[in-house]
């Protein structure tokens, strides 16, 4: 779409020895392994292609940060974005590296992948050792659900209409609901998946930046500072998860052997090859405890191997106060809900009560029935963009609202940490499930004790 500016080259670093040309060849590969023929521009390709450079480098060789930081130097027409897709425990040697070397000052920008540690000591070391070399306004630290069409609706919905906004509290909302399932394994990410688990690789970043923005309150302007400084206070609000708490608000599972889509697939263990203890699946009854939504629960719920791929807001809101229908229709009062699919397909669905069609005799019958809107009918014509398509052109542009702040990835740190302390504390090992069912049933039992369930 012609959005990337005229004179910007993409330099490629890694340890691999490789020239121009090797570089390219490999970017055209991936790229004609994944873009369907129909999509593919020749045309715009060869522009890609065209503006690609390569440069070995090793940050433990300084001789090669020395070569990078003039090959960085050389091609400069302007800004500088550095992306690091390395293990997180070279993002601060890396930055430090490009500072001594003169090519992270003023105009220079970095892009860190998540995780950012594994707990908040680890988190604060590297965001310490990043800062040495850029201040906070230029670190952009990727969650990629924030650059997700589904999630910028989200607040599209919230904050472009004025219908939500009064009835968004602990006074119409009885409970709120977010789930992210997965129907993959740990697609030979093992070694990383097993120091981590549903715990830090998907609850501390993409469920709690969900909550976030479900719960946040309205931000002045939709720009970096507004809205980063509402989700924070989101953050800080939720009430911890600790040792006295995790065995009833908290379930950890592993996924065993089982069947997806009607394909047998391996238990967590078999694909690990090795018995281990990390949870594959977690679900929590969460609260933020502030004006707004005190006393509401957030049962927030991730894992691999589920039965299907989605990623689904759910609000419920409160039943009516009393029912003027009397008699058998009081119990077939259903609250009324608000769905907001993210994925696979986005949607939105509004149940509300109506009559059922017919000559009732005995009051009037009521049923519950879907407002439903489909955002890839309504907007066929537009193509969707993926997630960091949206990234990296703000990451590109300056534009961090769509990024994660260093006290927000501090902040789920702390409140994940508590919650794995507690686990390990209370000596808590994730309960089986089979591949392909919903997880433990002690995770039903934690919505259905507080008269709630799961939306299935
Ligand atoms: C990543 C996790 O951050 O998100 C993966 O590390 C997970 O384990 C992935 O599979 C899910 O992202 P998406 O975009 O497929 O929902």
């Amino acid at each position: 779409e012609n959005l990337l500016p005229d004179g910007l080259r993409i330099l490629g670093t890694a340890r691999s020895e490789l020239d121009r040309e090797g570089f390219a060849a490999l970017v055209a590969e991936s790229i004609g392994e994944r873009i369907p023929g129909a999509e593919r521009d020749e045309t715009a390709l060869r522009g890609l292609l065209d503006r690609l450079e390569y440069s070995a480098a090793s940050v433990d060789d300084d001789a090669s940060m020395q070569a990078l930081a003039q090959r960085v130097s050389a091609l400069r027409n302007g800004d500088v974005l550095y992306h690091m897709s390395t293990a997180p425990r070279f993002y601060g040697p890396a930055c430090q590296a490009l500072a001594a070397h003169g090519v992270a000052g003023a105009g220079t920008r970095v892009m860190l992948e998540k995780p950012i540690g594994k707990d908040l000591a680890s988190a604060i070391a590297i965001n310490d050792s990043v800062a040495e070399a850029f201040d906070e306004e230029r670190v952009y630290r990727v969650d990629h659900y924030l650059g997700k069409e589904g999630v910028q609706n989200l607040i599209a919905l919230r904050f472009g209409n004025a219908l939500f906004e009064p009835l968004w509290d602990a006074r119409h909302i009885e409970q709120v609901q977010i789930t992210i399932g997965e129907t993959v394994g740990v697609e030979g990410r093992g070694d990383y998946y097993d120091e981590s688990g549903a715990l830090r690789d998907m609850l501390q970043n993409h469920l709690l930046q969900l909550l976030c923005l479900v719960a946040m309150e309205p931000p002045a302007r939709f720009e970096p500072t507004a809205v980063r400084n509402e989700k924070i206070k989101v953050l800080r609000s939720l009430r911890p998860i600790g040792r006295d708490e995790v065995a009833t608000e908290s379930v950890a599972g592993q996924y065993t052997s089982g069947a997806i889509e009607r394909a047998a697939v391996p238990g967590y263990a078999d694909e690990l090859g090795r018995g281990s203890r990390t949870e594959t699946f977690v679900a929590l009854r969460a609260h933020v405890d502030n004006w707004r939504w005190s006393g509401v629960p957030f049962y927030l719920r991730t894992g691999k191997r589920l039965p299907s791929r989605s990623t689904e807001i759910y609000i419920q809101f409160r039943k009516v106060p009393y029912s003027i229908f009397g008699g058998a229709t009081a119990s077939d009062m259903l609250p009324n809900g608000l769905l907001i699919k993210l994925q696979p397909d986005e949607r939105i669905e509004l149940d509300l009560m109506a009559k059922t069609p017919g000559l009732d005799r005995n009051g009037l019958r009521l049923s519950q029935v879907g407002l439903d809107l489909d955002f890839h009918e309504e907007f066929a014509n537009q193509r969707r963009r993926i997630a960091y398509e949206r990234l990296y052109l703000d990451a590109i542009e300056g534009n961090g609202t769509l990024f994660v702040r260093r006290d927000e990835t501090e902040a789920a740190w702390q409140w994940v940490d508590a919650i794995a302390d507690g686990w390990r504390a209370a000596g808590i090992i994730p309960k089986p499930y089979p591949a392909g069912t919903w997880g433990p049933a002690a995770s039903v039992s934690l919505t259905e004790r507080h008269g709630h369930s799961w939306r299935e």
